[in-house]
């Protein structure tokens, strides 16, 4: 087996380099809040627009906006979208055809919006209708741009009072745990998960604020090691996936379940997890454990969202890939636009 410094070869597209800088990210991306006007407020409730790693960011923000937030992953708006909705379009390459026409719908019943992008068709329609948008940086991966496509937002949300955490804490947060990350540091949490990983079926569970960032682990799996990974959330999986444990062992052997918790999970969450440990437990079946770190809930949700990236990077290497290319996602663009 090839040591960490022969596997970090495979990384072509420089994923490591954008875990690396991804505190320095934030403070950067908080920086471009000023991008998104003060006009916007007086919204009742908020829609992102999104798919895939730009969507990611929607779910975040739902956690901690003190105003209604959705997600919108389809062509089409919910029926409620009307005058005092604030859309939010986020499409890293501004070509994303799910997120371009439902912001052409939603445009037609609200003039609240805006938009984040690297340009693109996006930039194009934000510019004709005066909408204003915010500029990413190019040349990432979507799901490497998580700082530009949700700060922004947070930090616009933070000043209009909208927000039930502080933003600006977040990178103090995430530097530890980015040192004890890189590939040079020994005793590193990322790459001995990985190591735990491999081979096996990850099956993330997350509660509350970490629902969507159990979903982040389980698609960051998927595009950077290029392996099935799946995701539930508490306390609903108590209700039905539990019951699929009893033959787990016999149809889906590689399966280990990881919890992500932080000090903020439900004391009836907490109180579940624990239960659900001795049913894993009394059938044999593999678990792991994951504590967010940081002074606030935004803090700790981000701490595991950023462990999670570096867990997928590492789990990459191990099998033999390199983290960046998302070819079946290109190929399946390509051909959607044949005629
Ligand atoms: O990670 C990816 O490349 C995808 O999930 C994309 O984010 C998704 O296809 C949407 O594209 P975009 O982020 O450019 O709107």
């Amino acid at each position: 087996m090839p040591g960490w410094k022969e596997l970090l070869s495979l990384d072509g597209g420089r994923m490591l380099q954008t875990l690396r800088e991804f505190p320095e990210q934030i403070e950067r991306a908080l920086g471009l809040s000023c991008r998104v006007p003060n006009g916007v407020q007086g919204f009742k409730n908020a829609v992102v627009l999104g798919m895939g790693g730009s969507a990611i960011a929607g779910d975040l923000l739902a956690r901690f906006a003190t105003v209604p937030v959705t997600t919108v992953r389809d062509y089409v708006l919910p029926p409620w979208v009307n005058a005092d909705t604030l859309l939010i379009a986020i499409s890293y390459s501004g070509e994303t055809e799910e997120t371009l026409q439902a912001f052409r719908e939603g445009l037609r019943r609200t003039k609240r919006a805006v938009a984040l992008t690297t340009g693109g068709a996006l930039a194009a329609l934000c510019e004709e209708q005066e909408i204003p948008w915010v500029p990413v940086p190019p040349g990432l991966p979507p799901r490497a741009a998580l700082a530009f496509l949700l700060f922004p937002i947070l930090g616009c949300f933070a000043r209009l009072g909208c927000l039930r955490e502080n933003p600006s804490r977040v990178p103090a947060a995430l530097r530890p745990l980015r040192d004890a990350c890189l590939p040079e540091h020994n005793e590193n949490p990322a790459q001995a998960l990985a190591q735990a990983l491999c081979g096996q079926i990850p099956v993330v569970y997350g509660a509350g604020i970490t629902a969507p960032v159990a979903y982040r682990w389980k698609t960051q799996i998927n595009e950077n090691a290029k392996q099935p990974a799946y995701w539930m959330e508490l306390p609903e999986l108590c209700h039905n996936e539990i019951v699929g444990y009893e033959l787990a062992g016999k149809l889906f052997p590689q399966g280990v379940v990881i919890f992500l918790r932080t000090a903020f999970d439900h004391p009836r969450v907490a109180k579940r997890v624990e239960i659900l440990k001795e049913v894993l437990t009394a059938r044999g079946l593999a678990f792991q454990e994951v504590w967010g770190q940081g002074e606030d809930a935004l803090a700790q949700a981000l701490w595991l969202v950023h462990l999670g990236d570096w867990v997928s990077f590492y789990l990459a290497l191990l099998n033999g890939v390199d983290p960046t290319p998302v070819r079946p996602i290109q190929e399946l663009k390509r051909r959607l636009k044949e005629p």
